[in-house]
């Protein structure tokens, strides 16, 4: 690579109110810094869309700090290492880590996880491989903890967690019952992922929807999107029932106060339990996530879907608001070069 290779970013220009606007974003350019020692310079491939990156960008106390202004966009993302100063990540590597909404990152390799593209394809370890399976298997099996025979309600059924907490609550004996929107999303959530049921939000009655397709109540509810569909699901939960707060993505573009649990009483009457968490809690035990999720792929117990998108960086903003349109099924990934 020559000295004057440029490296593209996209930079936060300001702080969005509601839903991210494109003039939030500024398109920058910087040579590529060449890596110092420990460091390797990675060409990004691809970049992991999540929803939590609308939450980063707010100025409010979090689980990370904000994403600064002007500062560039942070992103799990994939990518091949093409100049090394480190001893343990070769030229040739490829990588997964926080390399950020740009094409060249230079980061330690400390940071960053060596990926067997033999075991699966790049964009697998940002979905099912990586951060994502890893909230979904954590999330449900820590906290959630069903049985044989239970009922698990996973909102975002057809998304990138919620497709993968499905189908593990299925591998654990239970009954698995999705909310996602549209026919479409239900026919993949029943046929392609295994759940029991689905029930199509946008045109069911959930509350009817799920007296009929739970009927004994709901033991685990894995929560994605908050809002009215948490609401409902705490009027249906059974006694001792768990309910997981993995995110709300109905929320996260609000410009006002956040719609909370009205029903939240059923957890008193029913002796039940709602719990955060942030996968970030789980690092020391990713190696068991990895592990099981792998093997569960390699033997076609979990179905992995990847949405991927061309067309680069400059596609960053209009990729982003495809979460919020509900127009990604499986994980949403961004390519940025070949
Ligand atoms: N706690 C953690 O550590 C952690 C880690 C990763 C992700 N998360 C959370 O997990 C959730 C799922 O993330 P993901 O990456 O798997 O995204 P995803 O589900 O693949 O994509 C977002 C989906 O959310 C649904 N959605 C969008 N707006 C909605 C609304 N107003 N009401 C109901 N549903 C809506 C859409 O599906 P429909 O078409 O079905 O509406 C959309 O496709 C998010 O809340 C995210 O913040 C938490």
């Amino acid at each position: 690579m020559s000295e004057t290779q440029i490296n593209h970013q996209i930079r936060l220009a300001a702080r969005p109110v509601g839903p991210v606007k494109p003039s939030d974003w500024e398109m920058t350019e910087e040579p590529v810094a060449q890596p110092q020692p420990g460091q390797v310079l990675v060409q990004v491939v691809y970049l992991s869309l999540d929803p939590a990156m609308r939450g980063w960008l707010n100025d409010a106390r979090s689980y990370v700090p904000p994403v600064g202004i002007g500062e560039v966009m942070r992103a799990l993302g994939a990518g091949r290492v093409i100049a090394s100063a480190s001893e343990n990540v070769p030229v040739g590597a490829y990588v997964s880590g926080l390399l950020g909404v740009q094409e060249y990152a230079t980061l330690d390799g400390a940071a960053l996880t060596v990926l067997d593209t033999n075991l699966a394809p790049l964009p697998t370890y940002l979905g099912a491989l990586g951060m994502t399976g890893l909230t979904a298997y954590f999330g449900l099996l820590d906290i959630g903890r069903p049985k044989e025979g239970e009922t698990v309600l996973v909102s975002g059924a057809a998304g990138a967690v919620g497709g993968v907490a499905g189908q593990i609550a299925k591998l654990q004996g239970a009954r698995a019952v999705g909310i996602a929107g549209g026919a479409e999303k239900c026919r993949y959530v029943t046929e392609e992922l295994g759940f029991d049921a689905a029930i199509d939000y946008k045109s069911a009655n959930v509350m009817a929807a799920l007296s009929e397709h739970c009927p004994q109540g709901v033991d685990v509810y894995f929560d994605n999107v908050g809002g009215e569909i948490l609401d409902a699901a705490l009027a249906h939960l059974a006694r001792h029932a768990r309910v997981v707060i993995c995110g709300a993505i109905s929320q996260y573009n609000a410009t006002g106060a956040m719609r909370g649990p009205a029903n939240y009483l059923s957890l008193l009457v029913n002796h039940a339990s709602m719990t955060g968490f942030v996968v970030f809690d789980y690092a020391a035990r990713y190696a068991e996530g990895v592990k099981a999720l792998s093997e569960w792929v390699a033997a076609g117990k979990i179905a992995t879907r990847e949405e991927v998108i061309t067309g680069g960086i400059e596609r960053f903003h209009e990729t982003l608001m495809r979460l919020f349109d509900g127009a990604n099924t499986g994980k949403l990934v961004l390519q940025v070069a070949d």
